[in-house]
């Protein structure tokens, strides 16, 4: 007769799993249960507290939609999603950040020098650069798939109602024979995570905000290279010290500069641009 006791019970919760020794998922199921039966031992939870927490999901789950994931949020906030990113960012390569709620893998192809900004208000800015492997080689016909929020932080996507055409402000673009991309677009605002639902009372409880410093989303492809999932931030704008997801990375800041001697780069341009923000991205070999 096996005697369970607080300190027996974690073995005989992992031998009541038939896994096959050795596996992954058997490491990462004992791994999960040694630590979540750690945690509650060496803070002797109450019941109050466990109700607390198995309540807090359950409102996850209750305000969760096909449009809306409390969980990922909640794994945004409390920087599980940047850890996983982080970790799996390839030395070398452009460092990884969220992808967010806001994709949408059938975005529009566009010829480089398009202008995303669809009449939209706000400072034309050329963002350009060079898709490049891990030896600076440069990568003709790399994918940059390119997202983002517009003057007001606002995604068009959120906007549909109001007659916001999801597809505006994003693009697919495919790098030239030197390996460059370039358009033009508005700068995006900050704009805050939903808070309306549990996530929001966490981050209240704990006195922080929503914000998440303005950035541009991609998606970088390149056939026998390691596709990168990432974000450009700009130097020096709100909420980069503290983005509510722990998105930035200094390697991720982009500076924003007038736009001087544009003509001299030799890109046909859609739209004369008032700012330029240069960022190169780097992938690194499969495998
Ligand atoms: C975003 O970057 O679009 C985003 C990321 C995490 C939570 C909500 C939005
Ligand atoms: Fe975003």
């Amino acid at each position: 007769m096996r005697d369970i006791n607080q300190f027996t019970i974690t073995q005989a919760v992992k031998d009541s799993f038939r896994t096959e020794a050795g596996s992954r998922f058997e490491k990462l199921l004992h791994g999960f249960l040694d630590h979540l039966h750690d945690f509650t031992r060496e803070n002797q939870i109450t019941h109050e507290e466990w109700m607390g927490v198995l309540n807090f999901l359950y409102d996850c789950g209750q305000i969760s939609t096909p449009e809306r994931h409390e969980f990922i949020l909640l794994s945004d906030v409390v920087g599980f999603s940047a850890l996983v990113d982080l970790i799996n960012s390839k030395g070398g390569a452009t460092e990884g950040s969220n992808l967010g709620p806001f994709y949408l893998d059938d975005a529009p192809r566009k010829k480089l020098g398009a202008d995303l900004a669809g009449g939209r208000e706000g400072a034309c800015v050329l963002v350009h650069g060079k898709v490049t492997d891990t030896l600076h080689k440069p990568l003709p016909g790399a994918i940059v798939d390119t997202w983002q929020a517009d003057g007001a932080g606002t995604y068009p996507i959120q906007e549909q109602a109001q007659g916001q055409d999801k597809m505006d402000l994003r693009g697919i673009f495919e790098t030239d024979d030197q390996g460059r991309y370039y358009y033009t677009t508005i700068l995006p605002k900050p704009y805050t995570v939903p808070f309306d639902g549990p996530v929001g009372r966490l981050l209240r409880a704990g006195d922080r905000h929503a914000w998440r410093a303005a950035h541009l989303h991609y998606i970088i492809r390149h056939p026998g290279m390691n596709a990168i999932t990432t974000e450009i931030f700009f130097e020096g704008t709100e909420y980069t010290d503290n983005d509510a997801v722990f998105g930035v990375r200094k390697s991720l800041l982009a500076r924003v500069l007038p736009a001087r001697d544009v003509a001299a780069l030799g890109y046909d341009l859609d739209r004369e641009p008032d700012a330029v923000c240069e960022f190169d991205f780097v992938l690194a070999p499969e495998g």
